[in-house]
Parts: structure tokens; sequence; C-alpha cells
């Protein structure tokens, strides 16, 4: 277990999605002048630190995750005055920034590849994968993972779109140019979220994948692959040995418990904490878009384990949502008559498991998923080569639609609902993709005016993890595991224990636990003189032993 005095151990982080944050000029798309007028707002929440999507020059096929230049901040989010302000302006508050680093790809218009692609011989052309012949895998994004580039007559590996072509870590020259491109990054940033850092070590003979997994084909070549460990420690001792403060934290699609707990060792010198998926895949049948209604006891099944997994060595990263997922209040709870309880009761379990919890923009709002009309109204490249590829293969328009309407990232990517204005207070101009119509109701003015909203809520949820040391660094003993719709949790810190007990259902219940809790303070939730709950309610108790 990491020292419990780790600053991060009993913070929150909070994800600004910049695109779709807040807008200061008008142009229908977020900037940082948006984050800097509402930085009052986040520390109102008291959130610790801001977690920024990428924000660097980018052609925007990903939003920003196809980096054409690491080294500076794309013109439609500001300057990098306007950035260094920014980072000013954050730690004045007491709240630290780490930004967003994708190095398992760049952008086809980094000048790296620019080069690469120019010519056989080009000293950069191993900095990339090229090959006459592709292997079988298959991109992220649909379709094969190579591309044929006409001017050299080979392929090479984007496990994105094909604007997003795959470094080549194996190259030493690659790995030190990284590292010193990261080292300028910290200009004073505190850390760095790093995009699908587990598939940066491939096979050396990028050799077939010959399994059947569920998802795209490769998966099991390159998902922690042969180097990853010695990438990840060389990048460490490289970057961040020797300064305090910093909070690093892996998006691992793929990582098993056993690997994040390598990972995470802080002996081992690699990350702080890892995004794992495995909770996030449990409703899922053959991929994203097909799914069944969750079962409770897999939640907490994988979860549990993930608790109990890191519960001696390593470190949770806990989230319910981020730009990639639809909203959890939607996916989990219900975004109809309980969608405040519904809110909370997320909110409140995922705070309460031992880890950081990060809450993605809008979140603490409840915000909800969109009733997106057709295609038309989709921007992720994503879901539109989705679409695309299975309207081709002849699944229904409208099946496809239901997929994209329950799943789609573009769910996550709508404005933030500010006000109930028109574009809900994000923009003066057109948004880049239309607000959610239920802005008129849930929004940030709605939620700081109504002490009972989910805003409040979280901001209590947030101070009492700064308050109690049981939710930091308390141990977790999960109850009721087989419970249908219960979901119920003990912490315990030296003399301190809490119990955390929610109803995931639209019906009333009483938890099958120890009736003694009945008597004890409850410390987030509204109290009651039995331990009923109400549709999707929540409580936490907290007793001395
Ligand atoms: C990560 C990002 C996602 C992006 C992908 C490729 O999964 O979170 O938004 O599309 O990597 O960079």
């Amino acid at each position: 277990m990491p020292d419990p005095s780790q600053w991060w151990c009993s913070a929150v982080v909070y994800q600004i999605y910049p695109r779709s944050f807040a807008d200061s000029d008008g142009d229908g798309i977020g900037d940082l002048g948006g984050i800097a007028e509402r930085l009052d707002y986040l520390q109102q929440l008291g959130v610790d630190v801001l977690w920024l999507s990428p924000i660097y020059p980018s052609p925007h096929d990903d939003n920003g995750y196809d980096i054409s230049d690491y080294r500076d901040v794309d013109p439609a989010f500001g300057t990098l005055e306007q950035f260094d302000q920014l980072l000013r302006d954050v730690h004045a508050r007491g709240m630290k920034l780490v930004m967003d680093v994708v190095v398992n790809h760049t952008s086809d218009e980094h000048p790296w590849f620019v080069e690469s692609r120019s010519s056989r011989d080009n000293p950069k052309r191993d900095w990339y994968w090229w090959r006459d012949e592709p292997n079988n895998w298959t991109s992220e994004f649909s379709g094969p993972a190579w591309e044929l580039d006409d001017k050299t007559g080979q392929y090479y590996l984007h496990l994105f779109t094909r604007k997003q072509p795959d470094l080549n870590w194996e190259n030493p020259e690659v790995r030190e140019a990284v590292y010193e491109m990261m080292r300028w990054l910290d200009r004073g940033v505190d850390g760095f979220r790093m995009d699908v850092i587990n598939f940066i070590s491939k096979p050396a003979d990028l050799h077939d994948d010959a399994t059947d997994t569920r998802g795209p084909i490769g998966r099991d070549a390159y998902i922690c692959g042969p180097r990853i460990h010695e990438f990840l420690h060389e990048m460490h001792e490289q970057v961040f040995a020797g300064r305090d403060g910093l909070l690093t934290v892996g998006e691992m699609p793929g990582v098993t418990v056993e690997e994040a707990q390598l990972f995470t060792d802080p002996a081992r010198g690699e990350v702080d904490m890892v995004f794992q998926f495995e909770h996030f895949n449990i409703d899922q049948r053959k991929n994203k878009w097909d799914w069944f209604p969750l079962h409770l006891p897999d939640l907490k099944h994988s979860l549990g384990r993930w608790q109990e997994g890191l519960a001696e060595t390593g470190w949770n990263a806990l989230y319910w949502n981020n730009h990639d997922t639809p909203r959890s209040v939607s996916h989990w709870g219900d975004d109809g008559e309980h969608r405040v309880a519904a809110a909370k009761l997320l909110g409140t379990v995922l705070h309460l498991h031992r880890g950081t919890p990060y809450v993605y923009q809008g979140e603490e709002l409840g915000m909800t998923n969109v009733p997106f009309e057709s295609i038309e109204d989709f921007r992720d490249i994503e879901s539109l080569s989705h679409y695309a590829e299975a309207t081709a293969a002849g699944q229904e328009p409208e099946e496809v639609l239901r997929g994209l309407r329950w799943m789609s990232r573009d769910n996550a990517r709508t404005p933030v609902q500010w006000d109930a204005s028109e574009h809900a207070g994000f923009t003066t101009g057109e948004p880049w993709i239309p607000v959610n119509a239920n802005h008129t109701e849930i929004n940030a003015e709605a939620g700081l005016a109504d002490p009972d909203s989910v805003f409040h809520h979280y901001r209590k949820l947030i101070a009492f993890r700064h308050e109690e040391p049981a939710v930091a660094e308390g141990d977790f003993t999960m109850l009721l595991p087989d419970g249908e719709r219960v979901y119920a949790f003990t912490r315990r810190h030296g003399d301190t224990e809490l119990l955390v007990i929610a109803n995931f259902s639209a019906d009333a219940v009483t938890p099958d636990a120890d009736r003694e809790w009945a008597g004890a303070e409850v410390v987030i939730g509204d109290p009651g003189d039995s331990l009923a709950l109400g549709p999707w309610e929540a409580r936490v108790y907290r007793r001395s032993r």
C-alpha cells in the first residue's frame, strides 16, 4: 500500500474535457478562457486536482487524442500564455493540474510522422511501425489496424484511426523524445494521465493474434506487452523521479488485477494508479454496442476483487464515467423519476471505495445520456465508424442507433449545462455538438441554488473524504455479495468503522445488515430510524468500536 500520507490518497480529481466545458470566445468550442471563468465553481465543489483532456495542437480527428505538436496549445483552446496563467490560477486556489499525454500514437500530421512517411530511408522511418504486409490486427475504431501509404508502398500500424499512427517504442530515440517532451511539459504541471499507456509495448515481430477474444483483434499481443514494465519504469526514472507532489495515472484497457498490482506498487516506480476497465465491461457481450441490463452482483464482484487485489500493494483509481463512456446515471442508475437519488447514490458508492475518485464534468450535476435523433447528431469518430461499418454489414440503422444512444462517447461530450438559457450558458455561439435539451432543468445554476442537489451531495462527499481518514485509509469489506439490489460494504480505520448501504432499485428495501448500525450516526444521506432504504437511496453510517 502506498504511504497513506501520499496526498493523492485523500484527493478527488475532476476531469475537464475542454472542448465541451465552457466557451469564452463564442466560437462554439470550449477553451482555456472558459475553464478560467469556472474555477470558482470547481473550488466550491472542493476538488483537489483538475485533469485536462488534451489541449495540444491537433487536427481533431479524435478530438485532440491525435496530437500534432506536444509543445503548444491548439488555437481553438487558447495560447500557451493563457495556459501558464491558468496553471497559476489553479495553484493559487490550492488545486493541482494534471495533463493528458497521448504517446502510444501521434497524429499523422505530427512532424515525426510526416518525416517518417516521407521515404523508406528517412531517419525517422523506424519511429513508427511500417510493414510490407499487415498482420491480422483490427483497429479499436472498426476496420483493419493498417493503412497502405501509397508513396512508399508500405503499411503503417494504427490501433485507433488512420490519422493516429502508433509510435515504435522499441526505438530508444522515440522513448528519449517522449521523455524529453514530458520533462518540458512539467513546466509546473502536477502530473499526467497517460492515454492507453499499456498499449505502447508491441511484440517486436508484430505476430498475428491467434486468440478469439472479445474486442479488437491484436489486443492479446499488445495489451501489457513484453516490455511495458521496463518502459514505464524508465519513464518514471527519466521524468518523475525526484519530483514531489505529482500524480500519475495510466489508462489501461484490459489490465488485470495482477498486472495493476505491479504497475502501482510504489517500490517499482512505474505509475501511482491505473484506470482499469473490468467493471465497465460487465454488462457487455461481444462488444460495447451489445449490452444487457446490469446484474448488480457482477459489479460488486468485480469492484470487490479490485479492492481486495490492491489492498496491500498498489492503489485504485475509481470512476463511473469519463469522456469515453455514457453518463453513469443513465447507464447504471435511473435518469427518469429517481435521477437525483440515483446520481447521489452512485457518487456515494464510488467515493466511499478505497482509492482516488475521479469526477467527470457534469457528473456532479447528474447530467444524463442524450436522446440523439439521428446519425447526424453524432460527432465522435468511433460512433460514426461503427455506424458506417455496421450498416454496411447489413444491420438495421435503427438498431445501430439504439446501441449508439446507449454507449456512444458523445453522451459524455455534449456541453456542460451551466444554466437554463439557450445553449445552457456554454457558448454565445453555435455549439460544436448540440446541448442536451434537458439543460432547462438540469444545470449548475439550479444545482448551486438547491441544498438537496446532486452538486451539494458531491461537495459533501468530497469534504467527507478530506475530513474522515477512514475514507482514504480504511480497509474494505464487501457485504451481501449476492444481493441483487443492495450494494453494501464497511470501511475500518483504527477504531472508526463506516457502513455504506445503497439501494440500486426503485423499490424500498431493508438490507440484511447488522441491525445495531441503525442507531449509529448517519454521516452521508438522510437519517432514518431503521436500515430501510427508499428507491435509489444510499446512506453512510459511522461508529466507534
Ligand atoms: C483513449 C482515450 C480516447 C481516445 C483513445 C485514443 O482511450 O481516452 O478518447 O480515443 O485513447 O487516443
